[in-house]
């Protein structure tokens, strides 16, 4: 028993033209038609929708949602997080309707990131056609993607995501990012039964202001990275780390500030593991070449203005 896949992300903004720009124009992803409940919809494959972009007042991101087997996978899952002190509100009619799920509840981690499990999943006939010709993405079994987040209470949340939820490890890194003397910063990377590197990943640190730290979609092919970051430039959104290769994951790409704060990492060819016989790595660093952060680019242009 554990987790199948990341089926979709859930995001509440002040901004939902913005996020429709973004989404649509710089992404790549489909528009579909609103939720019943009136919260807009972006597919990138045969699911109804990957993205669920609620109205809101605030910008944050509200849940990521994980697939789990069957009802009964579902409603031991549920009992776990429950015993294991954590609050579960299962799903209302709405709630599955607008999800196209057969069931499901939210509940968040212990350092309050949100979270949904759900079974029964569906799908749409209708193709997808990406409003820019995006070919597709990389999702099938593997699900949508990834969700980062950031947990000051690192070893409780590791816990929970490895013990109670079932996700598994595959590289538990501690990063020097403030140099060799500087206490280094772990982070947990964390697969699902499916044969992504990560489905979920989270960094040792306070939760942000926007909820989460990243989104992760991957395209089919460095053409399609590279095209998505011409749109990132021509349209000015932000970008929070430029092009690079992850370690890790083997991942190729970079990574754009969203409208709601948080990043999508825009990424090719990432590393499949075999979930079933795979030996925990612990790797040092986080990029083979390139990456480098917005963070990184101001502290050099500070040191070389205080220079001049
Ligand atoms: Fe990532």
């Amino acid at each position: 028993m554990g987790v199948k896949a990341l089926g979709y992300v859930v995001i509440e903004t002040a901004k939902p033209d913005k996020w429709d720009h973004f989404l649509t124009q710089v992404a790549g992803v489909m528009r579909a038609a609103d939720a019943i409940d009136g919260a807009a919809q972006y597919r990138i494959d045969q699911r109804p929708f990957r993205f669920r972009i609620e109205h809101s007042k605030r910008d944050w991101f509200k849940a990521a949602g994980y697939e789990v087997a069957d009802a009964a996978a579902l409603e031991k899952l549920a009992d776990q997080i429950a015993g294991a002190g954590r609050s579960i509100e299962h799903f209302s009619e709405i709630d599955r309707a607008s999800r196209a799920v057969t069931n499901g509840f939210r509940t968040n981690d212990p350092a309050g990131n949100g979270l949904e499990f759900y079974h029964g999943e569906s799908h749409t006939d209708a193709p997808f056609v990406s409003p820019i010709g995006v070919p597709g993405f990389v999702t099938g079994d593997m699900g949508m993607g990834h969700a980062v987040f950031s947990a000051p209470n690192f070893d409780e949340v590791l816990s929970f995501y490895r013990d109670v939820v079932g996700f598994h490890e595959t590289d538990m890194p501690a990063f020097h990012l403030m140099g060799p003397e500087a206490p280094p910063m772990h982070f947990a990377f964390l697969h699902a039964d499916n044969g992504r590197h990560h489905s979920i990943a989270f960094g040792e640190g306070p939760v942000p202001p926007s909820g989460a730290v990243h989104v992760m979609l991957e395209y089919p092919n460095l053409v399609e990275v590279g095209k998505a970051h011409d749109r990132m430039k021509q349209f000015g959104y932000a970008e929070s780390a430029s092009i690079g290769q992850h370690f890790n994951d083997e991942t190729v790409g970079f990574y754009v500030q969203t409208p709601s704060g948080f990043d999508l990492e825009i990424g090719c060819d990432s590393l499949v593991i075999d979930p079933a016989n795979w030996n925990v790595t612990k790797h040092e660093g986080i990029s083979i070449w390139g990456h480098e952060w917005a963070w990184q680019k101001a502290m050099k242009e500070t040191q070389a203005e205080a220079a001049e």
